[in-house]
């Protein structure tokens, strides 16, 4: 039986993830569904509840790590018109999830709207970035959420709001399945100011990491007060390699891939990282990377 039967024009079978992730590797998913309306979407989530399929969201694949053996289950990927959207009213900026960070960091920076600028650089769509509140030394996108519109596995659509909503390093207490889309309040400023900002980060993190080869962003979180590149460059791994997978030269908390990297070869090294730098510091290193 084919649960997703009247939704062929979304779905994909045996989907490699490869080629929907920065890294491009892993194996195939069960199922690619793309939705592009809500209806499609409450669809989707109400078949997978009720044939206990497991479910996973996928946003830009920046910051992702998909097995060599695949994804069993539904990998769903918002896209289209409804999840695509974006529309900015004098400093309040409404966006679907599906909407590329990036486009909405240069869009608001050319409209003198402050607050996303901090973000320049940063691979994502909107959902992926306010699930996990990307960001870095210069701000966070949690700063600028005022609310988010989510939707469960039954297909109801909530709102979640300041105070409730509640943003920290690289988390956001959002439960809900799916985020549909986010509001935000962005500062009228100087577009020429901004877009110096935006150029400073940018210089910065060209020179402070490997953007030139294929990687996820950083592998791990800084635990509190300290930082994750630091530890691993002073453990003596930068360099370390297991079969494609390389620690950066340029950044410890990056693992960059050679040609013909096993997504295997990602997480030994990811596991050799981790015992070292417990031998050494006594610090367990958190994953930020998500793995599936
Ligand atoms: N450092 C080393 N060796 C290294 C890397 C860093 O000694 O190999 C030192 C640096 O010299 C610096 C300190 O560690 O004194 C911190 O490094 P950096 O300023 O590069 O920042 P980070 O804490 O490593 C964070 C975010 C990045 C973000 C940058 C810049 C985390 C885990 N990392 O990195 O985010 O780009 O600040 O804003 O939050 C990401 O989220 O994927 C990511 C890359």
């Amino acid at each position: 039986m084919n649960i997703f039967a009247g939704l062929e024009s979304t779905v994909k079978k045996n989907c490699p993830m490869a080629d929907y992730t920065w890294y491009r590797l892993g194996g195939c998913a069960d199922w690619l569904i793309c939705p592009t309306t809500t209806a499609q979407l409450q669809t989707v989530l109400k078949r997978c509840y009720e044939n206990d399929m497991p479910i996973h969201i996928l946003g830009n694949g920046s910051n992702l790590l998909v097995g060599d053996a695949g994804v069993r289950g539904a990998v769903v990927k918002l896209g289209g018109e409804t999840f695509g959207k974006y529309e900015f009213k004098r400093t309040t900026l409404t966006t679907g999830a599906a909407v590329d960070l990036q486009k909405l960091v240069q869009e608001s920076v050319k409209k003198g709207l402050g607050g996303l600028e901090s973000l320049a650089g940063i691979p994502g769509t909107i959902g992926g970035a306010v699930k996990m509140n990307a960001g870095g030394r210069f701000g966070d996108i949690g700063t600028s959420v005022q609310s988010v519109q989510v939707m469960d596995m039954e297909g109801d659509i909530f709102e979640k709001a300041k105070p409730e909503l509640v943003f920290d390093y690289r988390q956001a207490n959002i439960t809900a399945s799916v985020i549909l889309g986010a509001t935000m309040d962005l500062m009228e400023g100087d577009p020429q100011e901004l877009l110096k900002m935006v150029k400073e980060v940018w210089i910065y993190k060209k020179n402070t990491q490997p953007l030139d080869m294929r990687n996820a962003g950083c592998i791990f979180k800084n635990p509190r007060g300290l930082s994750a590149g630091a530890l691993i460059d002073r453990a003596g791994l930068k360099g370390e390699k297991i079969g494609g997978a390389v620690v950066s030269e340029k950044h410890a908390n990056f693992i960059v891939t050679e040609k013909g990297c096993k997504s295997a070869d990602v997480k030994a090294l990811i596991e050799k990282i981790q015992q070292k730098v417990k031998e050494l510091f006594d610090v367990e290193l958190e994953l930020e990377i998500e793995i599936w």
